[in-house]
Protein backbone atom coordinates (compact mmCIF):
# COMPACT_ATOMS: atom_id res chain seq x y z
CA UNK A 1 0.00 0.00 0.00
CA UNK A 2 1.45 3.26 -0.59
CA UNK A 3 0.64 6.57 1.02
CA UNK A 4 -1.99 7.45 -0.86
CA UNK A 5 -3.80 3.85 -0.75
CA UNK A 6 -3.38 4.39 3.61
CA UNK A 7 -4.67 8.41 3.33
CA UNK A 8 -7.81 6.75 1.42
CA UNK A 9 -8.02 3.93 3.28
CA UNK A 10 -8.26 5.33 7.13
CA UNK A 11 -11.48 6.81 7.95
CA UNK A 12 -13.25 7.35 10.98
CA UNK A 13 -13.82 3.41 12.81
CA UNK A 14 -17.36 3.93 14.74
CA UNK A 15 -18.02 0.11 15.38
CA UNK A 16 -15.45 -2.30 16.51
CA UNK A 17 -15.45 -5.91 16.59
CA UNK A 18 -14.89 -7.19 20.73
CA UNK A 19 -11.51 -8.69 19.69
CA UNK A 20 -8.35 -8.02 22.08
CA UNK A 21 -5.75 -5.75 20.31
CA UNK A 22 -2.08 -7.68 20.25
CA UNK A 23 -0.51 -5.55 22.93
CA UNK A 24 2.82 -5.17 20.37
CA UNK A 25 0.35 -3.90 17.82
CA UNK A 26 -0.71 -1.15 20.60
CA UNK A 27 3.00 -0.36 20.82
CA UNK A 28 4.00 -0.36 17.00
CA UNK A 29 1.28 2.55 16.32
CA UNK A 30 2.93 4.20 19.76
CA UNK A 31 6.16 3.94 17.89
CA UNK A 32 4.80 5.56 14.61
CA UNK A 33 3.62 8.33 15.95
CA UNK A 34 6.72 9.19 18.70
CA UNK A 35 8.09 9.25 15.13
CA UNK A 36 6.19 12.92 14.44
CA UNK A 37 7.91 15.96 13.95
CA UNK A 38 7.74 18.51 16.14
CA UNK A 39 8.48 22.07 17.17
CA UNK A 40 12.14 22.36 18.28
CA UNK A 41 11.98 18.45 18.29
CA UNK A 42 10.09 18.94 22.18
CA UNK A 43 7.68 16.32 22.00
CA UNK A 44 5.49 17.47 24.16
CA UNK A 45 3.43 14.21 24.32
CA UNK A 46 2.23 11.46 26.13
CA UNK A 47 -0.02 8.45 25.18
CA UNK A 48 -1.84 6.76 28.06
CA UNK A 49 -3.12 3.11 26.57
CA UNK A 50 -6.14 1.84 28.13
CA UNK A 51 -6.89 -1.98 27.76
CA UNK A 52 -8.02 -2.54 31.70
CA UNK A 53 -12.58 -2.75 31.36
CA UNK A 54 -12.84 -0.92 34.53
CA UNK A 55 -10.47 2.31 33.15
CA UNK A 56 -12.17 1.97 29.88
CA UNK A 57 -15.58 2.15 31.76
CA UNK A 58 -14.89 5.15 33.30
CA UNK A 59 -13.08 6.45 29.69
CA UNK A 60 -16.73 6.29 28.58
CA UNK A 61 -18.37 8.06 31.13
CA UNK A 62 -15.78 11.12 29.42
CA UNK A 63 -17.99 10.65 26.27
CA UNK A 64 -21.08 9.17 25.82
CA UNK A 65 -21.66 7.24 23.02
CA UNK A 66 -22.81 3.81 22.46
CA UNK A 67 -20.25 3.34 19.71
CA UNK A 68 -17.14 4.50 21.42
CA UNK A 69 -18.14 1.89 24.05
CA UNK A 70 -17.30 -1.08 21.40
CA UNK A 71 -13.62 -0.08 21.08
CA UNK A 72 -11.52 -2.99 22.60
CA UNK A 73 -9.11 0.44 23.67
CA UNK A 74 -8.35 3.81 23.78
CA UNK A 75 -5.25 6.01 23.33
CA UNK A 76 -5.35 9.03 25.43
CA UNK A 77 -3.40 11.31 23.58
CA UNK A 78 -2.06 13.99 26.30
CA UNK A 79 -0.40 17.69 25.64
CA UNK A 80 2.62 18.88 28.24
CA UNK A 81 1.86 22.73 27.59
CA UNK A 82 4.88 23.60 30.08
CA UNK A 83 7.22 21.10 27.16
CA UNK A 84 5.51 22.82 24.13
CA UNK A 85 7.28 25.40 22.17
CA UNK A 86 5.94 28.86 22.19
CA UNK A 87 6.63 31.37 19.94
CA UNK A 88 8.10 34.19 21.10
CA UNK A 89 6.82 36.87 18.76
CA UNK A 90 3.31 36.05 20.40
CA UNK A 91 3.14 33.16 22.58
CA UNK A 92 1.50 30.63 20.16
CA UNK A 93 1.59 27.44 21.94
CA UNK A 94 2.66 24.42 19.16
CA UNK A 95 1.38 21.86 22.08
CA UNK A 96 -2.00 21.04 20.25
CA UNK A 97 -0.30 21.06 16.54
CA UNK A 98 2.49 18.43 17.85
CA UNK A 99 0.37 15.82 19.12
CA UNK A 100 -2.20 16.44 16.06
CA UNK A 101 0.81 15.41 13.92
CA UNK A 102 1.75 12.72 16.47
CA UNK A 103 -2.05 11.50 16.68
CA UNK A 104 -2.02 11.26 12.76
CA UNK A 105 0.67 9.06 12.41
CA UNK A 106 -0.45 6.53 14.78
CA UNK A 107 -4.43 6.69 12.84
CA UNK A 108 -2.38 5.80 9.84
CA UNK A 109 0.03 2.93 11.54
CA UNK A 110 -3.23 1.32 12.97
CA UNK A 111 -4.56 1.62 9.24
CA UNK A 112 -1.71 -0.44 7.74
CA UNK A 113 -2.08 -3.17 10.32
CA UNK A 114 -5.97 -3.21 9.83
CA UNK A 115 -6.76 -1.60 13.12
CA UNK A 116 -9.21 1.52 13.29
CA UNK A 117 -9.21 4.38 15.16
CA UNK A 118 -11.58 7.23 15.79
CA UNK A 119 -9.63 10.57 16.51
CA UNK A 120 -12.46 12.59 19.74
CA UNK A 121 -12.33 15.86 20.69
CA UNK A 122 -15.52 16.56 21.63
CA UNK A 123 -15.41 14.76 25.16
CA UNK A 124 -15.43 15.98 28.81
CA UNK A 125 -11.40 17.05 29.32
CA UNK A 126 -11.87 18.07 32.96
CA UNK A 127 -13.00 14.48 34.14
CA UNK A 128 -10.31 12.91 31.29
CA UNK A 129 -7.82 14.73 33.43
CA UNK A 130 -9.24 14.05 36.89
CA UNK A 131 -9.27 10.63 35.88
CA UNK A 132 -5.82 10.24 34.82
CA UNK A 133 -4.93 12.84 38.06
CA UNK A 134 -2.96 15.11 35.62
CA UNK A 135 -1.34 17.98 36.91
CA UNK A 136 -2.37 21.73 35.04
CA UNK A 137 0.53 21.34 32.69
CA UNK A 138 -1.00 17.96 31.27
CA UNK A 139 -4.14 18.16 28.79
CA UNK A 140 -6.04 15.09 27.29
CA UNK A 141 -6.15 16.59 23.85
CA UNK A 142 -7.63 13.24 22.19
CA UNK A 143 -9.03 10.12 22.52
CA UNK A 144 -8.44 7.41 20.33
CA UNK A 145 -10.51 4.43 20.43
CA UNK A 146 -8.93 1.59 18.19
CA UNK A 147 -9.86 -1.77 17.49
CA UNK A 148 -10.37 -4.01 14.28
CA UNK A 149 -13.11 -2.51 12.45
CA UNK A 150 -16.37 -4.31 11.91
CA UNK A 151 -16.76 -3.51 8.25
CA UNK A 152 -13.89 -3.79 6.10
CA UNK A 153 -15.32 -1.01 3.87
CA UNK A 154 -13.87 2.60 4.07
CA UNK A 155 -16.75 4.84 2.82
CA UNK A 156 -16.26 7.62 0.62
CA UNK A 157 -14.73 10.39 1.38
CA UNK A 158 -16.14 13.64 1.32
CA UNK A 159 -13.14 16.01 0.94
CA UNK A 160 -12.53 19.74 -1.02
CA UNK A 161 -11.26 19.40 -4.76
CA UNK A 162 -7.84 20.28 -5.20
CA UNK A 163 -9.49 23.25 -7.42
CA UNK A 164 -11.33 24.47 -4.12
CA UNK A 165 -8.93 24.07 -1.87
CA UNK A 166 -5.29 25.10 -3.65
CA UNK A 167 -4.61 28.48 -5.13
CA UNK A 168 -1.25 29.25 -6.85
CA UNK A 169 0.45 32.91 -6.11
CA UNK A 170 -1.92 34.14 -4.09
CA UNK A 171 -4.38 33.90 -1.68
CA UNK A 172 -8.65 34.99 -2.48
CA UNK A 173 -11.35 34.06 -0.14
C1 LIG B 1 -9.59 17.26 15.61
C2 LIG B 1 -10.66 16.23 15.32
C3 LIG B 1 -11.68 16.05 16.23
C4 LIG B 1 -12.66 15.08 16.02
N1 LIG B 1 -13.59 14.83 16.98
C5 LIG B 1 -14.51 13.87 16.80
C6 LIG B 1 -15.42 13.54 17.85
O1 LIG B 1 -15.41 14.11 18.94
N2 LIG B 1 -16.32 12.54 17.61
C7 LIG B 1 -16.35 11.85 16.43
O2 LIG B 1 -17.18 10.95 16.29
N3 LIG B 1 -15.48 12.14 15.42
C8 LIG B 1 -14.57 13.12 15.58
N4 LIG B 1 -13.64 13.39 14.59
C9 LIG B 1 -13.69 12.64 13.32
C10 LIG B 1 -14.21 13.50 12.17
O3 LIG B 1 -15.59 13.64 12.25
C11 LIG B 1 -13.76 12.85 10.85
O4 LIG B 1 -12.35 12.79 10.78
C12 LIG B 1 -14.26 13.60 9.63
O5 LIG B 1 -15.68 13.58 9.57
C13 LIG B 1 -13.73 12.99 8.32
O6 LIG B 1 -14.10 11.64 8.21
P1 LIG B 1 -13.01 10.46 8.12
O7 LIG B 1 -12.12 10.55 9.33
O8 LIG B 1 -13.86 9.21 8.16
O9 LIG B 1 -12.26 10.61 6.85
C14 LIG B 1 -12.66 14.33 14.80
C15 LIG B 1 -11.62 14.53 13.88
C16 LIG B 1 -10.63 15.44 14.15
C17 LIG B 1 -9.48 15.58 13.18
Amino acid sequence: MNFKELAQRRYSVRSYQSTQIEKEKLIQVVEAALLAPSAVNFQPWKFVIVTEPALLNSLHACYHRDWFKSAPACIVAIGDHDKGWHRPSDGKDYTDIDVAIAVDHLMLAATEIGLGTCWICHFNAEKCAALFNLSSNFEPIALIPIGYPLSGITPEKNRQSIEQAVQWNRFAE
